[in-house]
C-alpha cells in the first residue's frame, strides 16, 4: 500500500472571522499527483495557505497531517522543514533578499545551478526575489524556489497563470523534475497538489486525481482530464447543476 503523505479529514478554516473552508476531506499518497479545480473564490489559495499554517488562516475544526502527523499546531517553518513546499498563485516580492541569497542558502547543489539555466533565470540571481518580475519570470523564479527546496508534498498554485505556451512547457518539466518523475518506470517519489484553471500543465504532467472545490467544499473527485473536459464544456455551474440532480432523484 502507498504511503500516505498528506490526510485532511474534516476541515474548517476561517478568515477574517468569515468561514471559507466548510469540511475539506483530502487524501494525498506517496508519488501521488492530485490537481484541485474550482471557480474564483471557492477556497483553493485559501487551502494550501492552511497547509502550510499562514498567518490568518484559522483550522477551526479538523486535522491536516504531514506524513502521518499533525501539524495543525506546526509554525509555518516547521513545516516547510519537514518537507512541504508552497509555490504562490501571488508571489510576495522580498525587497533585500536577492534570489541567489534564497537559494543557496537552502541549496547547494550542482543540479541547482543546472535547474538555474533550464528555467532561464541565471540573470535575475543577484535581483531582489520577485521584485520587478514579470507574470512568467515570477512563476519560473517560484518553480525554481520549489526545486531548491526539494519538498516531498508540492504545493503548486496555478503554475501557468500569466505565462506563454513555451515557458508553460518550460515550467511544466520542471515540474516533473521536482516531482522526480521517471519516465522508465513510469513512476514517481514526490506528491503533489496543483491549481489550475487551464489544465494546459495536465498535457505535460501525469496527475493521478482531479477534484473541483466549490463554496468551501469539494464536490466531486476522478480523473483529471475526464474533469477539465467537463468543466470546459458545461462549466462548474454545470456540474453542480447534474450533482444536484443527481441528489434529488
Ligand atoms: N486575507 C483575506 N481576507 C479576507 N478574505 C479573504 C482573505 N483571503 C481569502 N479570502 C477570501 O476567501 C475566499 C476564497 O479565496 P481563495 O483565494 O482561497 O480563492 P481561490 O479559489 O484560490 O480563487 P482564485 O481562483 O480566484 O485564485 C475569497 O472570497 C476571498 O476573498
Ligand atoms: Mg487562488
Amino acid at each position: 500500500m502507498k504511503r500516505s503523505v498528506l490526510d485532511i479529514s474534516s476541515l474548517y478554516v476561517d478568515v477574517q472571522a468569515k468561514q471559507i473552508l466548510k469540511g475539506v476531506d483530502l487524501h494525498i499518497g506517496e508519488g501521488e499527483v492530485h490537481v484541485l479545480f474550482g471557480p474564483n473564490g471557492s477556497g483553493k489559495s485559501t487551502l494550501l495557505s492552511t497547509i502550510m499554517q499562514l498567518p490568518g488562516f484559522e483550522i477551526t475544526k479538523g486535522i491536516i497531517e504531514f506524513m502521518g502527523e499533525s501539524i495543525n499546531t506546526k509554525k509555518t517553518d516547521e513545516i516547510a522543514r519537514s518537507g512541504v513546499a508552497l509555490s504562490f498563485q501571488h508571489p510576495p516580492a522580498i525587497n533585500g533578499v536577492t534570489l541567489s541569497k534564497f537559494l543557496y542558502k537552502i541549496n547547494k547543489s550542482e543540479d541547482l545551478e543546472e535547474e538555474i539555466r533550464e528555467l532561464d533565470l541565471e540573470d535575475f540571481l543577484d535581483r531582489d526575489i520577485n521584485t520587478g518580475f514579470s507574470g512568467g519570470e515570477l512563476k519560473r523564479a517560484e518553480i525554481l524556489k520549489l526545486y531548491a527546496q526539494n519538498p516531498q508534498l508540492a504545493l503548486i498554485d496555478e503554475p501557468e497563470s500569466g505565462v506563454d505556451l513555451e515557458n508553460i512547457t518550460i515550467i511544466a518539466k520542471a515540474i516533473n523534475r521536482i516531482l522526480q518523475y521517471d519516465e522508465s518506470s513510469n513512476s514517481r517519489k514526490k506528491s503533489a497538489l496543483i491549481i489550475t484553471h487551464t489544465g494546459h500543465v495536465l498535457d505535460y504532467i501525469n496527475a493521478d486525481v482531479g477534484h473541483i472545490i466549490i463554496n468551501g467544499r469539494i464536490i466531486s473527485s476522478g480523473d483529471p482530464i475526464e474533469m477539465m473536459k467537463e468543466i470546459k464544456k458545461d462549466g462548474f455551474s454545470g456540474i453542480m447543476k447534474r450533482l444536484n440532480g443527481q441528489k434529488e432523484t
